[in-house]
C-alpha cells in the first residue's frame, strides 16, 4: 500500500497540504500540544520536541504513524493553520484512516478543514488501491461528525466505550467511504 508522502503537495482553491517542514515544527508541535486544540474531544499525550520531530522525519516509511503527514496552508500566504494525517490503523484490515486538526481558532468554521480532507481522501483513493478510506471520532465531536457526513462518509456503526478521556469512557463513531461513493459524488474532472 503506498501511504507515504514523500515531496507530495495537495492543491485546492483555498488550502493546499505539503509536507511537514522543519521551519514548521515549532508551530505545528505548539498546536498537537495544546490540550485545547486538539484534544476536547480525544486523549492527550505530552510528546517532547524531540519524539515529534522523529515521528514527523519516520511517518514517510511508516503506514501505521500518527504522525502529520501535511501541514495545511491558506494558499494565500502561504500561513500553515493546521495539520492531517493518516495511518493503518488495524493490523489484519485493509483500510487506511485520516484524522485532521485545524490549530489556528481564526481559521475553523471557514471550510479550509473539509477541503483539506477533501484534498487528503482524494489523494489517498489516487495512490492506494484500496477501496476504503475510514475515519474514527468521539460522538460528541460535532465539528468532526459535520466534516466527515459533508464529505459523503457514512456512519458504519459505533465502538461503545472505546476511548478513554477527560476522566470517563467514550462511544467512537466509525465512518467510512467506498471509492464508488467517492467517485460518484465529485465532479467528472
Ligand atoms: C474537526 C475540525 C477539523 C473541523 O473544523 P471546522 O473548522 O469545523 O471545519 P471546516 O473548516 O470544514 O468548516 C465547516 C464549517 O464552516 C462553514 N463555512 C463557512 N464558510 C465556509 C465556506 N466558505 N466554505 C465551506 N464551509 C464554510 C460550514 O458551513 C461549516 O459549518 P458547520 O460545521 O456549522 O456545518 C476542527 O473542529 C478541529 O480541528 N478540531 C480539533 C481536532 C479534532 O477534533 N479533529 C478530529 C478528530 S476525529
Amino acid at each position: 500500500m503506498s501511504a507515504g508522502t514523500g515531496s507530495t503537495v495537495l492543491e485546492g482553491p483555498r488550502v493546499l497540504l505539503r509536507p511537514p517542514r522543519p521551519d514548521d515544527t515549532k508551530q505545528t508541535f505548539a498546536w498537537y500540544n495544546d490540550p485545547e486544540i486538539v484534544a476536547p474531544y480525544d486523549r492527550f499525550s505530552v510528546d517532547s520536541f524531540e519524539e515529534f520531530e522523529r515521528s514527523i522525519r519516520d511517518a514517510p516509511d511508516d503506514p501505521t504513524s500518527l504522525a502529520p503527514r501535511f501541514v495545511v496552508c491558506l494558499r494565500e500566504g502561504d500561513t500553515p493553520i493546521g495539520f492531517v494525517g493518516h495511518y493503518v490503523p488495524h493490523p489484519v484490515l485493509e483500510t487506511i484512516d485520516v484524522w485532521y486538526v485545524i490549530g489556528a481558532p481564526s481559521a475553523r468554521q471557514k471550510g479550509y478543514a473539509t477541503e483539506s480532507v477533501g484534498l487528503l481522501v482524494a489523494h489517498l483513493f489516487d495512490t492506494s488501491p484500496l477501496p476504503r478510506v475510514g475515519a474514527t471520532c468521539d460522538v460528541e465531536n460535532q465539528p468532526s461528525v459535520r466534516l466527515l457526513e459533508r464529505l459523503g462518509f457514512r456512519r458504519e456503526g459505533v465502538l461503545r466505550s472505546a476511548l478513554f478521556h477527560h476522566a470517563r469512557w467514550h462511544d467512537i463513531a466509525v465512518y467510512g467511504i467506498i471509492r464508488s461513493e467517492w467517485a460518484a459524488s465529485r465532479p467528472p474532472t
